[in-house]
């Protein structure tokens, strides 16, 4: 075909796309009720004028956490004006300031005024408005391992977490969200005692789970009859293997574009099997890494399976980075799956071994 006869075409599979979209909020949460219940139970003193229990959503990609936290919080939104929900990524917003300024913006509908508004004052803002509508506050902090790695943790909890005691607010409460709770270990002890959160595990999904909910998604995003069944258990094999629900969100868009390139009135296996190569290619991966996260993963790829010192002055060498930031990157590219780090008892203390993850 060519370019502007695709971009014309008509003919589509699907009957709803935003249903395979990053942002859609599935109208039936599946297999998520006892944690997402125990949430609501956390949240809900918020709805009675006092502060949220704080929670830590933990557990591995693609298990519904954020999921579960947007599904609440536009509950919440429709059912009471008591609570304030404000959903933050870290990931995009990352400093003091700028996670201060998503709340203002949440509450009075605009951002600060860009006149280099300090932060001081515009938490003074945030929390001077709560005070006068008398609500609550609930902020989910979501990717909080970024947190972590730019060391604004701390500074964050307690700017929230003790408002208190500058702000004569106190009905505020903290959603934390992240693959690995380890970090918390990191935590000094004042932020560990003012979050102190309680936790709620996110397990992998069954086969069975995981087919419910690709097939929910089959049904109302696709025309009838466009997955077969075979296929439909194909994408469930390699989701579950997986563990990440979204692969099998993506792999079904993707397959369906290809179908439909090629005037399919169905999705065969071959479109998902090329679907699949192309998302898993470490090409695939590797486009979205930062500068110096590609640059660190060029040395280990030179090197691999050599001790991280050794990696370490390399990269040092090519890119005059501190050892703090070399562990910083190591640590992204461990969360990202393309490669792992292990210790060895040697005679000299601890070291570590760096290795590729790049099928
Ligand atoms: N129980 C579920 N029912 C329906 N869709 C789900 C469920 N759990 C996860 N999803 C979908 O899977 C994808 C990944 O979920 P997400 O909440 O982003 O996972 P996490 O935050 O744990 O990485 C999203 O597209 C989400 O809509
Ligand atoms: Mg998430």
């Amino acid at each position: 075909m060519e370019v502007k006869d695709i971009l014309l075409s008509e003919e589509t599979l699907f009957r709803d796309e935003t249903v395979f979209t990053p942002n859609y909020i599935p109208a039936d949460f599946m297999h998520r009720d006892s944690e997402t219940k125990e949430l609501a139970l956390s949240l809900k003193p918020g709805l009675r004028g006092v502060n949220p229990v704080n929670t830590l959503l933990h557990g591995p990609a693609g298990t519904g956490k954020t999921t579960a936290v947007r599904y609440l919080f536009h509950q919440i939104k429709e059912s009471s004006g008591k609570l304030a929900t404000v959903y933050i990524n870290c990931e995009d917003y990352s400093t003091p300031y700028s996670i201060f300024a998503k709340i203002y913006e949440s509450l009075y509908g605009f951002p600060p005024p860009s006149t280099g508004k300090p932060l001081e004052d515009v938490k003074e803002r945030v929390y001077s408005r709560l005070r006068r509508d008398n609500r609550s506050l609930v902020v989910a902090l979501d990717e909080l391992d970024c947190l972590f790695l730019n060391r604004n943790v701390e500074a964050v909890l307690i700017d929230l977490l003790k408002a208190h005691v500058s702000y004569d607010f106190d009905r505020v409460g903290v959603t934390g969200i992240m693959i690995n709770r380890g970090y918390m270990a990191q935590l000094s002890e004042k932020a560990r005692s003012v979050f102190n959160p309680s936790l709620i595990h996110f397990r992998p999904y069954s086969w069975r789970e995981v087919r419910d909910i690709l097939e929910y998604r089959v049904r109302y995003g696709f025309y009838r009859d466009v997955v077969p069944e075979e296929v439909l258990e194909s994408v469930v094999d390699i989701t579950h293997e997986k563990g990440d629900l979204r692969l099998g969100i993506d792999l079904l868009r993707r397959s369906a574009l290809l179908a439909e390139n090629d005037s399919s009135r169905t999705i065969r296996e071959e479109y998902l099997t090329e679907a699949f190569s192309r998302i898993s290619s470490p090409k695939a991966r590797r486009g979205k890494l930062s500068s110096d996260e590609g640059k660190l993963l060029q040395v280990i790829e030179g090197n691999n399976n050599m001790s991280s010192g050794r990696i370490y002055e390399l990269f040092r060498e090519g890119t005059g980075s501190g050892i703090k930031r070399y562990n910083q990157l190591i640590k992204e590219l461990e969360r990202k799956k393309l490669i792992e780090t292990e210790y060895l008892k040697g005679r000299r203390g601890r070291s570590r071994k760096v290795r590729l993850l790049l099928e």
